[in-house]
């Protein structure tokens, strides 16, 4: 069966209520807070070897330290990230979240910690506008914002859906789709790793990326949010993205 964003938000809400949200109180009591991530989005998580990297690395590391508790990161599929969450089997998620309505009825969002958007990627020589990509194939990580935004401008039969970025952009590599829809840094990272096959197109739309708790989880939401505030304010945030991204990415 294909999965929607709208399954995700029926098994979200069905796994609601069943296990209970750990509150700021508990977080700090066990000094661990638990943290979900697709790490293979470089350059926001991913695998060097078996060590975990990136942005959201980085600063979820940082909001911790401000909780004053340890992060422990736990790897999943991204469609499965927001279902985990409200079968809290984390505290928070950390892995490029778009604020959508959709979304905002299975979860709760903190401030978005940047701003960014979804941007064509193609081999050389391949559609780079929207114009361009009318009635061609589009491959996306199943569950992603791109895939309801592609859905929305090029219809169904435009939409391939992959388990993960690494296999879409295999079906891209091997001419099994024309374009991907993909964050605008991963597509950076992308670009550099495959020397001259690949070229970004356009920007197709913007969106505000914000970390996850558990729906109604108050206590985390607002200790999260001020943990951003004062990294946002002291510095810490700016180095960090002047470091993965040679600019500051928050949201202006
Ligand atoms: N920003 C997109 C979304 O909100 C994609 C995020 C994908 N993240 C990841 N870690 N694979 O759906």
């Amino acid at each position: 069966m294909k999965r929607t964003l709208s399954t995700l938000t029926l098994l979200a809400a069905a796994t609601f209520g069943t296990a209970q949200a750990r509150s700021l109180a508990d977080v700090k009591a066990s000094g661990v807070i638990r943290i979900g991530t697709n790490a293979e989005f470089k350059p926001f998580t991913y695998f060097e070897g078996t060590t975990m990297k990136g942005f959201e690395y980085d600063l979820g590391n940082l909001l911790a330290k401000q909780l004053g508790v340890k992060a422990q990161w736990i790897n999943q599929p991204f469609d499965s990230l927001l279902i985990g969450l409200n079968a809290d089997r984390f505290d928070l998620v950390i892995s490029s979240h778009g604020i959508t309505p959709e979304r905002q009825k299975a979860v709760d969002f903190s401030n978005p910690h940047y701003c960014s958007g979804g941007v064509i990627l193609t081999r050389t020589g391949g559609p780079t506008t929207a114009a361009a990509l009318k009635g061609k194939k589009v491959g996306m990580q199943i569950g992603t914002t791109y895939v309801g935004q592609v859905r929305k401008m090029f219809g169904e039969n435009a939409v391939r859906t992959y388990p993960s970025n690494a296999a879409a952009q295999q079906a891209l590599m091997a001419g099994r789709v024309d374009a991907m829809v993909n964050e605008k840094f991963y597509n950076v990272e992308a670009l550099k790793a495959t020397k001259g096959k690949l070229v970004e197109g356009d920007m197709l739309f913007q969106e505000k990326l914000a970390m996850p708790v558990k729906k109604g989880n108050k206590t985390l939401l607002t200790a999260v949010n001020g943990a951003l505030a004062t990294v946002l304010k002291n510095g810490e945030y700016q180095k960090l993205s002047k470091q993965w991204f040679g600019q500051d990415v928050r949201c202006k």
